[in-house]
């Protein structure tokens, strides 16, 4: 229904920038600003359908090193996010750097250096591993792109990546096809590929949501090993709450394009700001049967089109603390109602809290 679009929407159609858009942090991993992407709505005739803004002023920064959550119901934003960090979405506006460097800027040369330093976990492991390669071709495929001649050195590197996702002894499983091994053993390959050229970043786009529930927590505490023992960056998506304690040490609630919140794991768990994150926390299944009595409805209503978005706050049509003349108008700013505590929502504006005292 719909193409991608690398031609920029006029700057008259976007919002306004949100939030700490303006400065690109200094000595950060990953510093995003204000990221749009949106997808063209392919025409019929001579009119303009118009464009689904996927991705809508995000500002990001990661540290090295540092675990991160993005949560949000589905059809947010969340995959498109990733898929402009990992070079595959066209960046509409705004900026993505990566060690100071502007993706939107970096030649053929640069972005393949970019590939080796940035890893990715896809939701399907199936899907995402060719079906006619062998576990030993599929990670041997990364070394020989990026250089490595040495097979004796390629056979190496594949055998200690195992050992580290834990698919032992080796040899049993390198001349095995994806088919052959279970679902966990295949996301386990993924992990092994996303981390075998030492990335500095892994991408996990919902990596445990299409396994068993017996295997989530292995993988989950697989990735958040190799995080600690690699220091490595890794943003996980998911639209699950109660996965996000593995290894995140902060959450970032996405609606409707945006980030709405972020703040540490547990001030955001125990603590949410925002309505939606409310919401979403009181649906959330937790596995902890002492929560079980918390499970609610979703929030009511559907989630915006992200094509005519709402205007004002966009979650103002679901939302129960709705201030009229306020919400339904304008576009809420960054609001730190605690320190290093963040939401877009004007229940947090100073001025709404002297008027309703
Ligand atoms: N390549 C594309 N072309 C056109 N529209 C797209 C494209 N990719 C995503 N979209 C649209 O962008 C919106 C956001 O989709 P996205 O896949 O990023 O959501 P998500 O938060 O990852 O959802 P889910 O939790 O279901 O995976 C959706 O309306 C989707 O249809
Ligand atoms: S800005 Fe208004 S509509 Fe939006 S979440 Fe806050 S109170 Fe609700
Ligand atoms: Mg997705």
């Amino acid at each position: 229904m719909t193409s991608k679009t690398k031609s920029a929407p006029s700057k008259g159609k976007s919002t306004a920038a949100r939030g700490n858009g303006a400065k690109e942090q200094k000595n950060k991993l990953l510093s995003i600003r204000d990221l749009r992407v949106w997808f063209e709505l392919r025409r019929f005739g001579f009119g303009r359908a118009g464009y689904v803004r996927a991705v809508d002023g995000v500002n990001l920064d990661l540290d090295y090193g540092e675990a991160i959550a993005i949560v949000g119901e589905s059809g947010c934003g969340k995959s498109s996010l990733m898929k402009t960090i990992l070079g595959i979405n066209d960046i509409t506006e705004g900026s993505v750097t990566f060690e100071g460097r502007s993706l939107e800027s970096m030649s053929k040369e640069d972005m393949a250096w970019y590939r080796s330093q940035v890893g990715y976990v896809q939701q399907d492991p199936f899907g995402a591993l060719p079906p006619f390669m062998t576990v030993e071709r599929i990670l041997e495929e990364p070394l020989i792109i990026h250089g490595i001649k040495d097979k004796e050195e390629r056979l190496r590197r594949i055998k200690k990546v195992m050992e580290e996702v834990k698919l032992t002894p080796q040899d049993e499983f390198l001349p095995k096809f994806p088919h052959m091994i279970s679902g966990g053993q295949q996301q386990r390959i993924v992990i092994a590929r996303a981390m075998i050229l030492e990335p500095k970043l892994i991408v996990a786009d919902e990596p445990v949501s299409m396994l068993d529930a017996s295997v989530r927590v292995e993988i989950l505490r697989l990735l958040r090993g190799l995080q600690e023992s690699h220091n490595l960056a890794v943003i996980y998506i998911t639209h699950d709450l109660s996965t996000v304690r593995y290894f995140s040490e902060r959450i970032l609630v996405m609606y409707a394009g945006q980030l709405i919140e972020k703040a540490e794991v547990d001030n955001l768990l125990k603590k949410p700001k925002h309505p939606y994150t409310e919401a979403l926390l009181a649906a959330t299944s937790d596995p902890d049967g002492a929560n079980a009595l918390h499970f609610k409805e979703v929030p009511p209503g559907e989630p915006p089109s992200l094509v005519n978005p709402p205007t004002g706050c966009r979650f103002h049509p679901r939302c129960p603390k709705f201030i009229d003349g306020v919400c339904d108008k304008l576009d809420p700013p960054e609001f730190e109602p605690e320190k290093g505590h963040f939401t877009y929502c004007w229940l947090y504006d100073p001025e709404h809290a002297k008027k309703s005292a």
